[in-house]
Order: C-alpha cells, then structure tokens, then sequence
C-alpha cells in the first residue's frame, strides 16, 4: 500500500464520520427555527417552542452542577435508535386524563431556550424527561405538594416508602437544606426528618430552584407532524 492511499484511507476512516456525526448536526442543530403546527390539528397555528425562565432557568444550573445528569438522561429516543415508548411513563402519560395517551419521543426543539441540552451520561435512574408530568399524575399523595415531594426525595431518597429494598436509589443531596436553630414556631417549610433538639431541617435557595425546575420537566406537547418519528405507540 502506497503512503498516499493509506493517508486517503485515514481520511476516509475518520472524516467521514466525523462529518457524519460532528459537523453535519452542528449545522443541523445550532439554529433551530420554531415550528408551527400545521392547519387541521388542535394546535393549528401555534408555534412549537416550549418557554422556560426564572427560576426554572437557576435549577438547571443546580441540576448541572451536582452532576444529576450523570444518572439521568432526559431524552426519550427516536424509535428508529431503539424503541423507549414501552418504559412507563418516560415518554409522556400513557393515559392522560385529558390529553389521552402523550408519549412521544424527544426532539432537539424541546431544548430550545435551554443554554444547555441535558441529555445526561448514562441511565442509572429514570430518564426525567417527563418527570414533571409522572410526579403531578402517579406520585403525590393526599395533600402532598409537588416541592415537598421533590424535598424528601433528594434529603433522603431511599427514605421513600414506594422503593423497593434492594433497587439503587438516588444519592442522597442533604448538603442542599440548611440545618437552622428552631426560632418561634419554627419554619413552615421545615421537613419532617429528624434533627438535632430544637433544630429544623429547611430547603434552601438551590433546592427550590432545582424543584422548580424538575416540576417544569413535562417534554411531551404535541408535536407538529414533521418533528413525530413514531410509528406507532406500542
Ligand atoms: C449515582 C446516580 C444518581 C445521581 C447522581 C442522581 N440520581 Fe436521581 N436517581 C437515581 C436512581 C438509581 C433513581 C431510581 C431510584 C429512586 O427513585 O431513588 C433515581 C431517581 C430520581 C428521581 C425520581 C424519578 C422517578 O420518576 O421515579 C428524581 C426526581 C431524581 N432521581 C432526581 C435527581 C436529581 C435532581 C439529581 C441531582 C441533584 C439526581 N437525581 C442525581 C440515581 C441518581
């Protein structure tokens, strides 16, 4: 084999994919347009572009910072990657009170407004893509707040009375509540956990934000017809 062909094998080898799989999705991604949804479905005329701000914006930094992506994806595959549908709502609701059944896959438009897409590392835990939408239907019990939820699992997840024993849990996040001195009547907000005499567990700054956050996790809207790539639900 002559040097020049190696070289031209060596450039095929490594261009071509590194065409396929760097260059031609940046071009793709990098400036997404919104998308309306076409005439004759029940969105007809609104644009697909999911708002995030305020403090929902502050928990994705929490979230970035305390490595949550390490175990969490939040992409729920295109099927023709490897079907994610049949997982129990990851995907949406299977069976929305109102909406019906709204599992779909993810689509790079769902991160627009996101300084960072956190797609995550691996899957240790749940894909939280949908979280949001699990917690308010499946999780909460009587009178139980969405953040007070969010609170007990991240003080002590493996606390949660619907783990079953031997599962991996999330790893537990006390270092995000202040440990304070019990003043008055002591705080609202205060966990019930146990603490030392006269002192209170209570959520701090970057907790709240992070709930804020996980509560607006809900990426399945109905998509415009050219963003579905589902065959089919099963
Ligand atoms: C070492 C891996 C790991 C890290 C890091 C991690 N988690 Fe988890 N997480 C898990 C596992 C495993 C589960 C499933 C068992 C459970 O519910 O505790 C889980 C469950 C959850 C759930 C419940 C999801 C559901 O639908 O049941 C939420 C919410 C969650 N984690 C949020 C977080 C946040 C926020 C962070 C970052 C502050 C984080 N996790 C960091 C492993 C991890």
């Amino acid at each position: 084999m002559s040097l020049r062909t190696f070289i031209l094998g060596l450039v095929a080898s490594f261009g071509i994919a590194w065409l396929a799989v760097v260059v031609i999705p940046f071009f793709k991604m990098r400036s997404l347009e919104p998308i309306v949804h076409a005439e004759g479905t029940e969105q007809a005329g609104e644009v697909f572009f999911p708002k995030r701000t305020g403090r929902i914006v502050n928990g994705a930094a929490v979230y970035a910072a305390n490595g949550c992506y390490l175990c969490h994806t939040q992409v729920i595959r295109p099927t023709y990657a490897g079907n994610d549908m049949f997982r129990s709502d990851w995907g949406g609701l299977a069976d929305d009170e109102d909406r019906g059944d709204t599992r779909r896959e993810t689509n790079a438009w769902d991160f627009l407004g996101e300084s960072y897409a956190h797609i995550g590392v691996t899957r240790m835990g749940p894909d939280l893509s949908n979280f949001g939408r699990r917690l308010e239907a499946n999780y909460l019990e009587e009178g139980q707040s969405p953040e007070d939820w969010i609170y007990y699992h991240l003080y002590r997840p493996f606390n949660r009375a619907d783990l079953r024993i031997g599962r991996a849990t999330c790893p537990p996040h006390p270092f995000l509540f202040e440990k304070k001195k019990i003043a008055g009547q002591g705080s609202d907000e205060a966990l019930d956990v146990d603490a030392c005499e006269g002192h209170e567990v209570v959520p701090g700054s970057e907790v709240k934000a992070l709930a804020s956050y996980l509560i607006s996790l809900k990426k399945d809207q109905a998509v415009p017809a050219q963003l579905d790539f589902s065959p089919g639900k099963k």
